[in-house]
C-alpha cells in the first residue's frame, strides 16, 4: 500500500456532497446548486437555512411552517440559563456555545436517535436556540438582564433585540442576515469535516455539531472573524496599515482574514460581504475600518497575491455593529448549524466510517524493561 503523505488532507477527495460546491477556477460558491450571491439578492436568511437543510429552496406554505417552528423553539431550558449565569465571565462565548449545545444533548428526547426525521427536528431547535445561548451570555457577562426571545421577530431582528434591546435600522439587520446567508455552508471545511467524521462512527447530531464547534474556534477556520478584528484594532489607524502590513510580511507572519484552501484567485463571498461592510460604515457614519481593509487588502493583493476570505469583511461589519469581538465566530455557530447539519444527515444516509491511516516514524518495537531496571 502505498505511504504518500498528504498533509492536511491537502487535495484529496474524501466524499460526495449535495450540499454545496466550490468551483475555484470560477471563484463561484453554490449551495444546492444556487449561487450565493443570488440567494444573498433574492433570500432572506431562513430561506437560505430552510435550502441547506431540505435541498430544496421553500415554498411560502413551507417557509412559513419553517419559521414557526423556529420561533417556536427558541426559548431555552430554566437549566441552561442558569448554566449560562453561572459560567465565568471571562469564558470565551464559543466555549459557553458549545457547553450549550452540550447541554442542549442532555434535555432532548431524540438525541440518540440518529433517524433523518429525528435529526431534522434536532437541528432544527440547535438553531432556534443557539442564538438566545449566544444573547444570553453576551448580556450576564456585562451583568444585564436577559431578555427573552421573541416570537413575532425575524432570525436576525430576534438577535438584536435579545443582545441590545432593540432592533437597529433595516439595513444594519439586512448586512447582518447577509452574513449568515454567506456563512451557512462551505463544503468539507474543517468543521464540517469535524461534525462528518464523528458522525461516521454512528454517534449524534449533538455531538457532531460540539465538536464541530470546537473546531471552527480555530483561527486557520472561523476564529480568523475575531483575529481580523484583533488586527484592525492593533493597526490603528489607515495611516500605519502599509507600514504594519509591510512589517508583518517581512517577519513571515500570517495574515488573518487572507488565504484559503480552496480559492486561489478570491472567495467569492467577500464582494458580496465587503459590499454590505461599507453599506453599514456609511450608514453608522464609521470609516476608519473601510479604510484600513482598502489598504491591507491592496497590499496583500500586489505583494503576496493573497485575497482576503469572508472572515475579512465580516470582522469590521460586526464591529460597527457594536458586537464584542469575541462573539464573531458564535455568530459564525448560529448560521452554519444549518450546513453541519445538513452533511451530518448526509453522513448518516451513506455512512462509511472515516479512518485514516498514517505512516509511523516512532521507535521500532522493543521489549519492556521492569520499573527497577529502567
Ligand atoms: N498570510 C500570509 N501568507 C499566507 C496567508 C496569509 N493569510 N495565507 C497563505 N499564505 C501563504 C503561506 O505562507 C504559503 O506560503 P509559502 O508557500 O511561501 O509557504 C502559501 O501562502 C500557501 O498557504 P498555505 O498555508 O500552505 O495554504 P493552506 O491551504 O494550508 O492554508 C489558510 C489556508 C486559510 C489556513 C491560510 O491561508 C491562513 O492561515 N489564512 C489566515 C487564517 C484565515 O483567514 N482563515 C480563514 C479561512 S476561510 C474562512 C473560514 O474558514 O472561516
Amino acid at each position: 500500500m502505498s505511504e504518500e503523505i498528504k498533509k492536511g488532507l491537502l487535495g484529496i477527495v474524501v466524499d460526495e456532497t449535495t450540499v454545496s460546491h466550490v468551483v475555484p477556477e470560477l471563484s463561484a460558491l453554490t449551495y444546492r446548486g444556487y449561487k450565493v450571491q443570488d440567494l444573498c439578492d433574492k433570500c432572506e436568511f431562513e430561506e437560505v437555512a430552510y435550502l441547506v437543510l431540505h435541498g430544496e429552496l421553500p415554498s411560502k406554505k413551507q417557509l412559513n411552517k419553517f419559521i414557526r417552528e423556529e420561533r417556536s423553539n427558541r426559548k431555552l431550558s430554566k437549566t441552561i440559563i442558569k448554566n449560562i449565569q453561572q459560567m465565568p465571565k471571562n469564558a470565551h462565548p464559543m466555549d459557553v456555545v458549545r457547553t450549550c449545545v452540550s447541554l442542549m444533548s442532555l434535555e432532548d428526547k431524540d438525541t440518540k436517535d440518529n433517524s433523518q426525521k429525528s435529526n431534522m427536528q434536532k437541528a432544527l431547535r440547535i438553531f432556534a436556540q443557539t442564538p438566545t445561548a449566544v444573547a444570553a451570555y453576551f448580556r450576564t457577562r456585562k451583568g444585564k438582564k436577559i431578555i427573552s426571545p421573541s416570537k413575532k421577530l425575524s432570525f436576525s431582528e430576534n438577535f438584536f433585540k435579545m443582545m441590545f434591546n432593540k432592533i437597529p435600522d433595516k439595513e444594519i439587520v439586512r448586512a447582518f442576515d447577509i452574513s449568515l446567508i454567506l456563512y451557512a455552508e462551505h463544503s468539507f471545511n474543517v468543521s464540517t469535516f469535524t461534525a462528518r467524521t464523528i458522525t461516521s462512527s454512528l454517534s449524534d447530531l449533538h455531538g457532531a455539531i460540539t465538536g464541530a464547534i470546537a473546531s471552527l474556534k480555530g483561527p486557520l477556520h472561523g476564529g480568523a472573524n475575531e483575529a481580523v478584528m484583533h488586527m484592525m484594532k492593533e493597526i490603528g489607524k489607515p495611516e500605519k496599515a502599509k507600514s504594519w502590513i509591510e512589517n508583518a510580511l517581512a517577519k513571515k507572519k500570517v495574515i488573518m482574514g487572507f488565504g484559503h484552501r480552496v480559492y486561489r484567485t478570491g472567495d467569492s463571498r467577500v464582494p458580496t460581504m465587503k459590499h454590505y461592510m461599507f453599506k453599514v460604515a456609511k450608514l453608522l457614519n464609521k470609516n476608519k475600518y473601510p479604510k484600513i481593509y482598502e489598504i491591507l487588502e491592496r497590499e496583500m493583493l500586489s505583494k503576496k497575491n493573497i485575497h482576503p476570505n469572508v472572515d475579512f469583511p465580516c470582522g469590521p461589519t460586526y464591529y460597527m455593529m457594536g458586537i464584542d469581538i469575541d462573539f464573531y465566530t458564535p455568530i459564525f455557530v448560529m448560521s452554519r448549524i444549518t450546513g453541519w447539519s445538513a452533511h451530518i444527515m448526509e453522513q448518516h444516509a451513506s455512512n462509511k466510517l472515516i479512518r485514516p491511516l498514517s505512516k509511523y516514524k516512532g521507535e521500532q518495537v522493543r521489549e519492556v524493561m521492569l520499573l527497577n531496571q529502567r
